[in-house]
């Protein structure tokens, strides 16, 4: 039976005390929202509708090109008056699944079973049990079990405020009979909302069966309303995160010290020192050994590789066997050839490193093209910039750069050329060759130290 999904994104979120709109806020390096969309779509709908009111413009254009159909609720006056915006032209043979913006971490199995049962003409609420259920709505059950309603909090008796099972707010309907009820709403409530919830007393007086679905855990239908609740997401997922990576066979040293903000794709034998966050997408070779307090977007890298502690990698490919670090940092378009190394203090920007190169100590290279097998000696900088224009540097095959060298570009170095340390290139350097520039060294005879008062 084809599903139509609502999913509820227009409170305002003051909890979070933030210009950002609440469903915008970043888990896991995705917008809260993006979290429901990507659950709601595993189920494959026929449609995803949100509503929408606070920040609306700016939620639209963060979700741009994707297929959502977007319903304003100007004023909020609760949850079953959203829903109500976002009614108009579902077919009454829908099930209609009905989410929350701030509820990210539910899972597409638990939403198919909500489904399933509507499919069959019930009422499904997912539910779940709560230690402390207070400001959640109360499940109400007959001397039989059967779900008659649910009170909310703020309407609850005193001996109903006990109740530990709650509405998590999730309920999936028939739609031809949830605009019914919809439309029989009344704000007759300490809130003087129009609650989603007394929908599940309607259809008990129309004599349609309400399942209650039990929610895997609690901590699926965790709702975000402030940055605590969203931390605790936050490391709710990255537990999750970790425990899939471990049991793809990922050594994770310690799974509360990874943060992974986006895509994570791991080959054999990986591990994954303490502190590391990864933002993007970020694929790891074979064998790979990433250290500690490294960062690393949208990189590739090769089997076999070691990025030692204290890295920034960005936007860059890093071939098979390479070393990379302690303390460098690769920015994007930098592109390292199998066995290459870049050491401590190297910063390298869009630049290619060939085959089995070396870039130990305290080094810039930037716009710059080093061939295969090139020692880099420490300090060396490639001046790429005359204050209006980049320019690039050219390192044949087997060059040699001796340490403290300036490589004014547009310069070339040949292959097997040797540049004497402390020299400032500013013309092409033959291949194979020696070439130094270097003022003469002095000795002064009979030179004395001033000396204070002299
Ligand atoms: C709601 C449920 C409660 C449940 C709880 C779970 C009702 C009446 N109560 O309570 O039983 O235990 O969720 O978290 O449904 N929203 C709109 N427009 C509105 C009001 C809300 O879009 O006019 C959206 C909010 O952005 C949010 C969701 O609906 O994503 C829930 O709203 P919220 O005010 O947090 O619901 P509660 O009153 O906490
Ligand atoms: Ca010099």
């Amino acid at each position: 039976m084809p599903t139509t999904v609502i999913i509820l994104a227009a409170g305002q979120g003051k909890r979070m005390r933030s210009d950002l709109p609440k469903v915008l806020h970043p888990l896991a390096g995705r917008p809260l929202l993006q979290h429901v969309l990507t659950s709601a779509t595993a189920l494959k709908p026929r449609e995803i509708r949100v509503v929408h009111g606070h920040g609306g413009g700016q939620v639209q254009a963060a979700f741009l090109g994707q297929p959502i159909g977007w319903f304003h609720q100007s004023v909020q006056k609760g949850t079953g008056h959203a829903v109500q915006q976002a009614l108009p032209k579902i077919p009454a043979g829908d099930v209609v699944l009905i989410l929350y913006g701030d509820v990210p971490l539910v899972q597409p199995a638990t939403l198919r079973k909500l489904v399933a049962k509507a499919a069959r003409g019930q009422v499904a609420v997912l539910t779940a049990g709560m230690a402390n259920p207070t400001g959640y709505g109360r499940i109400l059950r007959g001397e039989r079990g059967a779900v008659l309603a649910i009170v909310e909090e703020k309407d609850a008796s005193p001996g109903q405020r006990q109740i530990r099972e709650v509405n998590t707010g999730l309920i999936a309907c028939p739609a031809g009979r949830l605009a019914k009820w919809i439309g029989r709403l009344k704000p007759n409530n300490a809130q003087k909302e129009y609650y989603l919830t007394d929908v599940i007393g309607l259809a008990v007086r129309d004599g349609v069966p309400v399942t209650a679905v039990a929610a895997e855990s609690e901590d699926e239908v965790l709702g975000i309303n402030d940055k605590a609740q969203l931390a605790a997401a936050e490391k709710i997922l990255r537990r999750r995160l970790a425990g899939q990576l471990m049991a793809a066979g990922v050594t994770v040293v310690d799974p509360d010290r990874i943060d992974i903000r986006g895509e994570l794709v791991c080959g054999r034998d990986v591990v994954i020192e303490p502190d590391v966050i990864f933002e993007g997408v970020v694929h790891v070779g074979d064998g790979v050994r990433i250290g500690a307090f490294t960062w690393i977007r949208n990189t590739l890298i090769g089997a076999g590789t070691v990025v030692h502690p204290h890295c920034l990698l960005e936007d860059g490919v890093i071939g098979p066997n390479c070393e990379v670090g302690p303390y460098a940092r690769v920015r994007p378009g930098t592109e390292m050839a199998e066995g290459a190394r870049l050491g401590n203090f190297v910063e390298v920007k869009k630049s290619v490193i060939g085959r089995g190169s070396k870039v130990n100590h305290l080094t810039y290279i930037g716009d710059a093209t080093i061939g295969e097998k090139v020692n880099v000696g420490a300090g060396t900088i490639t001046c790429n910039y005359d204050g209006a224009s980049k320019h690039r540097t050219v390192i044949g095959d087997g060059a040699f750069i001796g340490s403290g060298v300036e490589l004014v570009a547009p310069v070339e170095i040949g292959a097997g050329a040797t540049i004497g340390a402390g020299s400032t290139i500013t013309r092409p350097a033959p291949p194979g060759q020696l070439t130094l520039e270097r003022s003469k060294q002095l000795t002064i005879p009979g030179w004395k130290r001033p000396v204070k008062g002299g």
